[in-house]
């Protein structure tokens, strides 16, 4: 790589923003250039001192005057709705990485692929909720989507490595840890608790998509992100259980020949390679030790007790704006499972509940995106308040 490459982090204080963080400072192939949260004001002062960046962006305007006096000179710090969104417009950012958690991401997302530069994209959420218009602005000269989840970023490179035509892939095999609850029913599932749910087996990520993981949503949305980024049809896309996460996926081609990417389980990968793409990055992550590897295991998804999965398959069959439904359900019951008003088993309750409540709309603008994600998290809200008078 030649000149250093420069990028804004949106999410810069989450578990991938950090990891991001890392990277850049262990590599002098990038710099950055701004960041940005939503209300973690003593870290990105942080952020701020230890990477000088042009511009720090917060999203929540009511704490800008806490983070303004802590900032270095130089930094200049823009606050409110719309703040991190503008990172994208910076003329000097190339990349931007997406790493704000949720449906909250949808601005950065497609606010950068109209600028049409590259968006290192974490944030899963923008692009199954708002697919059409996400993807009409993947269209912009210059835009381009490279994925940083392990899973995407794994399809990414064996369909690299294979200079295949699109037309001859015949399935992509997205691999799953199974979670937490791997090999348990519904039944002894019903009184798991919040800390339970969060302590995932190979990987260390925020909240949210830990909760997503334990109840295999995050496999589901993962489907339907695998369907956007690569064009496969939902019925393309297989899920199988690999407790190890070593393997981070597979494609199959249409002469049966199987491609996939191995590696221990370490985000920093991913995001190198979509930061540095196409050159790799010149410092290992995740390398495997074959002396102590001495088996892979797959296994076939439980789609009873893990029903967020078979929801999300369904949803991808309905397209149009049901991913948009699904995933605003999910992040309301989510929230409330994290906020202790709901069960664990009832996560997937409220999202099938909602779903069966699913009013389909066109969603050709951003304006329709906002819509349909206000409507269906309304009537997840119903569910639940639904839920609370049987109990
Ligand atoms: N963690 C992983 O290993 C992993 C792996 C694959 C994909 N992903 C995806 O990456 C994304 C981030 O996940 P994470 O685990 O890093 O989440 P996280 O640790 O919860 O961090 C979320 C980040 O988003 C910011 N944020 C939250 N709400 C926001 C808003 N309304 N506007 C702007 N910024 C906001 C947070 O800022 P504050 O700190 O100020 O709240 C924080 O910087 C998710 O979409 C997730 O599915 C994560």
């Amino acid at each position: 790589m030649g000149e250093r490459r420069r990028i804004a982090i949106a999410g810069s204080t989450g578990s991938i923003g950090t990891q991001a963080i890392d990277v850049v400072q262990s590599s002098d192939s990038f710099e950055v250039v701004a960041i940005g949260a939503s209300s973690s004001t003593e870290r990105l002062a942080e952020q701020a001192a230890a990477l000088r960046p042009k511009v720090v962006a917060l999203a929540d305007g009511s704490k800008a005057a806490e983070l303004a006096d802590r900032l270095p000179p130089g930094s200049e710090l823009r606050a409110g709705r719309g703040a991190i969104a503008s990172l994208a417009e910076l003329a000097e950012v190339e990349v931007v990485l997406n790493a704000v958690v949720g449906f909250a991401g949808l601005d950065v997302t497609v606010s950068t692929l109209e600028r049409g530069k590259r968006l290192a994209l974490a944030n899963k959420e923008s692009l199954i909720a708002g697919a059409p218009v996400v993807q009409r602005a993947r269209q912009t000269p210059g835009a381009e989507i490279l994925p940083v989840d392990s899973e995407h970023c794994a399809i990414h490179q064996c369909l690299s490595a294979s200079r295949a035509a699109g037309s001859e892939l015949s399935r992509i095999v997205l691999t799953a840890s199974g979670g937490p609850f791997r090999g348990r029913k519904t039944e002894d599932l019903r009184q798991v608790t919040v800390a339970e749910a969060l302590d995932h087996p190979t990987w260390s990520m925020g909240p949210k998509i830990t909760v997503d993981s334990s109840t295999l949503m995050n496999k589901g949305l993962e489907v339907l992100e695998a369907k956007e980024l690569f064009g496969a049809s939902t019925d393309q896309i297989e899920v199988v259980v690999h407790p190890q996460s070593i393997v981070h996926s597979m494609v199959e081609f249409c002469d049966g020949a199987t491609i996939a990417q191995l590696s221990e389980p370490d985000m920093r990968l991913p995001i190198g390679y979509c930061l540095g793409y196409p050159d790799r990055l010149q410092l290992p992550y995740g390398s495997i030790d074959w002396s102590r590897l001495s088996f892979l295991q797959f296994e076939t998804p439980d789609y009873e007790t893990f029903a967020c999965l078979k929801l999300a398959f369904e949803a991808g069959r309905l397209g149009g704006a049901a991913p948009a439904w699904l995933n605003a359900a999910n992040e309301v019951a989510v929230a409330g499972f994290l906020e202790g008003r709901l069960g664990w088993c009832q996560i997937a309750e409220v999202v099938g509940e909602t779903m069966a409540r699913f009013e389909a709309s066109e969603l050709g603008r951003i304006g329709d995106v906002l819509e349909a994600d206000l409507l269906a998290r309304q009537r997840a809200r119903e569910v639940i308040a639904s839920l609370g008078q049987a109990a």
